[in-house]
């Protein structure tokens, strides 16, 4: 697909993988001076692609912050300890330390996970941009929601269709802990109070596309409403499988300059931690879930 901008060509390159693949790159957008056109197609691509990455650009934070909000009403402030001064919108994800302080969440992503399906409405876009990266790793997984739907039996899909699933912020953060990862200053209590359970479809349709998608993760689904304990962590256990063992995924190898949007209900991403001590930035900046207009 190609096609031509205002200020020259928009080339919209696939990941390799042949039909159903997800992740693209797309060519020929300076974020910092989109026209509509551009725009449209970064769109088009985050939805048919799920992972679309802009290279080379040099994004200053509000750059970040207007082209994600011309692409769909911007989440206007996240909750947490590591936005970036000044930019309430930015989220700070980083390995660095300034004054004995951590400058950003330096354990983001370490389970799968769809961004904020915690809150009611959740993210509809995401993005991260790359400010420093490792000269090699820390690279970003992502895998598709819907194609693990399309690859569940007809009698999955009909026992799953209708299914509610409680997500649960405060589980991510329990499961960290357990697990030694949890890099951060805050407890399980503090998660559960600050951030109520909420209960999601099992599986979802999507707003935009509406293709299905199966809406369960690692880190936040807690269990199916109605059934009994075992039979939920069975049912999850099953789908976390089918989501995370796909037939595509897509991984993002970082470049500083990079600009990498997602559709943040057709995937789930996870992030890796293999860079050592190697300085790793990223300015984290998302949209509103689709009932924002
Ligand atoms: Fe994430």
């Amino acid at each position: 697909m190609s096609g031509t901008a205002g200020r020259g060509s928009v080339e919209v390159v696939p990941a390799q993988g042949g039909p159903g693949a997800i992740g693209a790159e797309v060519r020929g957008v300076d974020v910092r001076r989109a026209d509509e056109r551009d725009l449209l197609a970064v769109r088009d691509a985050v939805l048919r692609y799920s992972v679309v990455a802009l290279r080379g650009q040099e994004l200053g934070p509000e750059d970040q912050i207007g082209f994600l909000d011309r692409l769909h009403p911007l989440r206007p402030r996240v909750i947490n300890d590591f936005t970036l001064p000044g930019h309430p919108a930015i989220t700070v994800i980083s390995n660095i330390v300034e004054d004995g302080r951590p400058i950003g969440i330096n354990d983001a992503g370490i389970l799968w996970h769809t961004d904020t399906c915690f809150l009611a409405d959740p993210d509809l876009f995401a993005s991260l941009y790359a400010v420093e990266v490792p000269s090699t790793g820390g690279d970003t997984h992502f895998v598709s929601t819907a194609a693990a739907y399309e690859a569940l039996t007809d009698a999955q899909r009909q026992r799953f269709e209708g299914m509610r699933v409680v997500q649960s912020y405060a589980l991510s953060i329990e499961k960290m802990r357990d697990r030694g990862l949890l890099r951060r200053a805050h407890s399980v209590e503090q998660a559960r109070a600050s951030m109520p359970d909420v209960e999601q479809p099992l599986i979802k349709t999507h707003p935009v596309t509406g293709r299905k998608v199966v809406y369960a993760n690692e880190a936040f689904s807690k269990a199916v409403v109605g059934l009994p304990a075992d039979e939920s962590d069975a049912v999850l256990s099953a789908l976390f499988e089918a989501v995370t063992s796909p037939p595509h995924g897509y991984t993002h190898r970082w470049q500083a300059g990079d600009l990498l949007i997602w559709d943040n209900i057709a995937t789930q991403h996870l992030a890796t931690f293999d860079y050592g001590d190697q300085r790793r930035l990223l300015y984290r900046v998302s949209t509103a879930g689709p009932g924002a207009r």
